[in-house]
């Protein structure tokens, strides 16, 4: 065997997942990645971490799951509501939460913010910036008008001595920003790899469990949303949170693809205000405030994200084309959801968007995944094409299946009430949605079994809109 023998062989590495082949491939041929960047020559490492870092050593070796108590995993209450509600009731403790998010979203001022807060709370906090000088953070900290009181920086990229340092200091929180920028000298590939990524994640996560001390790591995303190179650190974390924001938007909004101790469906709200995020408890009446009652193309519906109504509203504009093909663009809602409404609506309810180029956006930044938007998406399609505007004070919702039928949807007592709190007083519904339906207070239901007898009912006449 040459000198290259086991310990340096060289394979080619996905810088995505991880999967190593000793061939190059111009993509990763793994079935649960679709990165399409070729493989990178790595040398190959020899799996260190030989203990999983989950199993509590301590611990007797069969214990009775009846017996086990809950109290081992209190839960650190954070200063912010909205980040206790996507963590599922607080920060468990020994758990590790990674922040995932673009540069610039706020990753770093809501680490900063959690940290000032348990410092406050008497609590020891170490801060690792291996991604800012401890000036930046000085500065970022006078701007959130935070002095620094109890919160400690340790400017520390190698894995090795920051462990030790970790040790010496026993802090009760630890804070890592970022976790791309760590890097273990036992690894050979440069920091932001995979296995310089999956070696930092393993020793932490084995650390905050021995510890019982959480973590918060924070983690770039690529242009295509993933954590950049690191897919492997989402299998290890306990909550993967993904900070997001539309361009221009001061909202940002806080959700969860992955929680070990709590629901991945809760979202958080906040606002980027000049001291840092701001909880938004009440996001429904904020997007509200800037609404223009009377607007053409727009529709609201009460939509559910986990355990919350959020009142979001849709707006739509459609313009005769000038070019072969009608352009077509959606913003919070998703792409081909948006074609096929568009397409039942011309076939099955006379809604003629064929040669029309169509934008669809959802205000505020704001996303929104259910089929319970359809309804929402279709009226302010056609109130746009038909240049007519939809009543202030109705609120739609509903899923349009694909020969133009209104389908109920979960949820729809809750829908219901987030409305009425809100002041509207009519709300366009499926037929079916009515069973065990109590409508609350002054509001008025107009149930329809298809889009075309709904749009009938609730849009003005074309002949009467002509006129506007
Ligand atoms: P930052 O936390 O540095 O983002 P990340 O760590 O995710 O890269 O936030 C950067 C942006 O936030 C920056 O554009 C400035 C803005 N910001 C405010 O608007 N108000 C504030 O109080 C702070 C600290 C930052
Ligand atoms: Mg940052």
């Amino acid at each position: 065997m040459t000198r290259q023998s086991e310990r340096h062989r060289r394979v080619f590495a996905c810088q995505e997942c991880g999967y190593q082949s000793s061939r190059w491939m111009g993509f990763c041929p793994s079935p649960s990645c679709n990165s399409a960047s070729p493989l990178v020559e790595t040398e190959q490492t020899p799996a260190r971490s030989s203990r999983s870092p989950w199993v509590d050593v301590s611990s007797a070796p069969f214990q009775e799951l009846a017996n086990i108590s809950e109290e081992s995993h209190p839960r650190l209450q954070l200063p912010s509501q909205e980040l206790n509600r996507v963590l599922g009731g607080g920060l468990v403790a020994g758990s590790v939460v990674l922040l995932a998010g673009e540069p610039g979203v706020g990753k770093s001022t809501l680490l900063l913010q959690i940290a000032q807060s348990m410092a406050a709370a008497g609590r020891k906090v170490l801060y690792a910036c291996g991604e800012e000088s401890t000036q930046q953070i000085k500065l970022r900290s006078q701007r959130l008008g935070f002095d620094g009181q109890g919160v400690f920086l340790l400017a520390e990229t190698d894995l090795g001595p920051m462990l030790e340092k970790l040790e010496e200091f026993q802090p009760d929180i630890l804070m890592v920003d970022s976790i791309q920028t760590l890097y273990s000298e036992e690894v050979p590939s440069g920091p932001g790899s995979v296995s310089q990524v999956r070696e930092a994640g393993l020793r932490l996560t084995r650390w905050a469990k021995m510890r019982h001390a959480p973590i918060l790591l924070a983690g770039h995303i690529t242009k295509d949303g993933s954590v950049a190179g690191p897919r492997v650190l989402e299998h290890m974390v306990d909550v993967v949170a993904y900070l997001e924001s539309q361009e221009f938007s001061a909202f940002r909004i806080l959700r969860s693809n992955k929680n070990r101790f709590g629901s991945t469906a809760e979202v958080g709200v906040f606002e980027m205000t000049g001291q840092g995020l701001s909880d938004v408890p009440d996001p429904s009446r904020a997007l509200l405030a800037q609404r223009y009652e009377h607007a053409v193309g727009s529709a609201l519906v009460p939509a559910v994200e986990g355990s919350r109504p959020l009142l979001l509203e849709v707006q739509a504009l459609t313009s005769p084309t000038q070019l072969p093909a009608p352009r077509r663009v959606a913003n919070g809602v998703d792409y081909s959801r948006m074609l096929m409404i568009a397409a039942v609506a011309g076939r099955r309810a006379g809604v003629e968007l064929a040669g029309q180029d169509i934008i669809v956006n959802v205000a505020g930044g704001f996303q929104v995944g259910e089929p319970a938007a359809d309804l929402a998406i279709a009226l302010a399609m056609a109130s746009s094409l038909r240049n007519a505007s939809i009543d202030p004070g109705l609120v739609a919702f509903g899923e349009i299946g694909l020969s133009g039928e209104l389908r109920s949807v979960p949820q729809t007592q809750r829908r219901l009430d987030e409305a009425a709190r809100l002041g509207f007083s009519q709300c366009a519904l499926p037929q079916a949605a009515l069973d065990g339906l109590e409508p609350p207070a002054g509001m008025k239901l107009r149930p329809a079994r298809t889009l075309r007898q709904l749009l009938q009912a609730v849009l003005a006449k074309p002949e009467r809109a002509r006129g506007l």
